[in-house]
């Protein structure tokens, strides 16, 4: 007989354990072991008395070369998501997209199908969410009514793939939740770890079999992970995740892995009355709200895959009433602020701990690459010395322990983007100087931190904005 004998599954890392505990010894998550019917692994049959052990089929063993019928990429249509997406969905992949509840990912996927379809694809869209009549609702909402996107409402794994067997396959097949989904194949209740990981393996077994690309509606929990089996994002050959600030309309796409394309491209859209529109000049578009001639304020010329993007950085620094002053951020990392503040107390003497310190990356972006730090500092300077930075100037440098501002990757790239929206000076690290784009566009090279510090200090104390806290906007 054979007995069941791991019960309890962690609903974070899918580790399967013998007896319920507090603490899954796995990930080392509190309070996430939950019994499951059948922990016994993945889609798992009951193994038992009753099933002849089979004899193994053999197969054809194939060479890399050969060539591969049809295109195997499918561009959507829409730039932004083909961007993100490496050039758009494989055949036979499983992309699975993450975000927050309401963030848009229905729509998102509703207008990339309605593009496909009328490109004369074939594309379902399975809702276990919403009724068919939402979905439609939705649809005509976005003026996509007469896209021939075959639509269901229904959350039976098997049922879904008994259906889309049959006839021609579909290019695309959109499962809007994968949390909704459940299969035969275990006893679990839907929503437990090992129904998703189990519809999900019988989802990925369908794509790769009939050449179909997939793409998984995935929640996201508080903390900001894919609800439920982070097993299914290794399952899975591509994850993307939907974000946004819910109080701004920007909203961006993210490859966080991606086995054919790359991880480092954004795609950014707009949510608008009529769904998302794409937005193809991303910089103007964060950069459209800028709060002209207020110090705290500085442009940094960034670099999003291979995008050139500005974005402005914001900072308040303000004399603090706590004994542990406030560090807060956001749009940025965190430790990567506590150390541009400690080169600044450390070579720059600036002494910032009776100080709140608040930093924000405008327009809800959120940005990871270090050649942010010379931006940020010189926000942070700025507001601390109340003393607006040049309306013209963009910045972009890393900044070492030393307080050395080092070169970066991709100075021409983003000087470039900076001329076409208009500045016409950029701080930068002394390597910069040879890609300048030439006529009208001064370079000021800074060598470390400190020479930045001292030129805005002695702006402050030039400033008439110093008088006036927030000079009128024409000025
Ligand atoms: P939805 O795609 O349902 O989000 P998700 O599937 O990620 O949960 O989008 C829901 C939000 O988007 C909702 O708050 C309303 C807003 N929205 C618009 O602003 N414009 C539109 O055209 C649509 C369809 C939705
Ligand atoms: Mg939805």
């Amino acid at each position: 007989m054979s007995r069941r004998n791991l019960t309890f599954v962690c609903q974070s890392c899918g580790a399967a354990a013998a007896r319920w505990q507090g603490k899954c010894e796995a990930c080392g998550e509190w309070n996430t072991l939950v019994e499951e019917g059948d922990g016994s692994g993945i889609g798992a049959r009951p193994a038992g008395p009753g099933r002849a052990p089979r004899k193994g089929r053999k197969f054809v063993l194939e060479p890399l070369t050969g060539d591969s019928q049809d295109a195997p990429r499918l561009p959507s249509g829409m730039a932004e998501l083909d961007r993100v997406t490496g050039g758009g969905f494989v055949r036979g992949s499983v992309l699975l997209l993450g975000g927050d509840p309401g963030i848009g990912k229905s729509t998102l996927l509703i207008q990339a199908a309605a593009a496909l379809a009328r490109g004369g694809h074939r594309s379902v869209y399975i809702s276990g969410e919403e009724a068919v009549a939402q979905v439609r609702m939705r649809a005509e909402r976005l003026g996509l009514a007469d896209a021939p996107v075959e639509l269901a409402a229904e959350t039976s794994v098997e049922d879904i793939i008994a259906t889309l067997s049959e006839g021609k396959t579909p290019r695309l097949v959109i499962i809007d939740s994968i949390q909704t989904m459940w299969t035969d194949a275990v006893e679990s209740a839907p929503g437990t770890v090992t129904q998703v990981r189990g519809s999900a393996q019988n989802l990925i077994r369908f794509a790769k079999r009939s050449g179909a690309a997939v793409i998984l509606v995935g929640h996201v929990t508080k903390d900001g992970q894919i609800a439920g089996p982070r097993v299914v994002e290794h399952m899975v050959d591509a994850v993307l995740s939907f974000e946004g600030e819910g109080s701004h309309q920007f909203r961006i796409l993210r490859a966080v892995k991606n086995r054919f394309g790359p991880t480092d491209e954004i795609g950014v859209f707009e949510m608008t009355g009529l769904g998302l529109r794409e937005v193809a000049n991303p910089s103007e578009l964060f950069l459209s709200e800028r709060d002209l001639g207020s110090p705290g304020t500085a442009v940094f010329a960034g670099i999003e895959g291979t995008r050139p993007l500005l974005v402005e950085i914001q900072a308040l620094v303000a004399p603090s009433s706590l004994g542990t002053p406030r560090r807060a951020v956001v749009g940025w990392d965190s430790s990567r602020l506590s150390m541009v503040l400690a080169v600044l107390e450390a070579h720059c003497g600036i002494k910032l701990g009776g100080h709140d310190v608040y930093l924000n990356v405008a327009g809800g972006l959120r940005i990871v690459e270090p050649a942010a730090d010379l931006a940020a500092a010189a926000a942070l300077v700025s507001s601390l010395a109340n003393a607006p930075l040049p309306a013209d100037a963009v910045y972009f440098g890393e900044v070492s322990l030393s307080g050395a501002v080092r070169p970066v990757a991709q100075a021409g790239a983003r000087l470039k983007e900076a001329q076409k929206l208009g500045f016409a000076r950029a701080v930068a690290p002394e390597t910069a100087r040879s890609e300048a784009p030439g006529q009208g566009f001064t370079m000021n090279p800074v060598e470390a931190l400190v020479n930045l510090v001292s030129d805005i200090a002695s702006r402050g104390e030039k400033s008439p904005g110093n008088q006036r806290r927030r000079p009128p906007e024409d000025g």
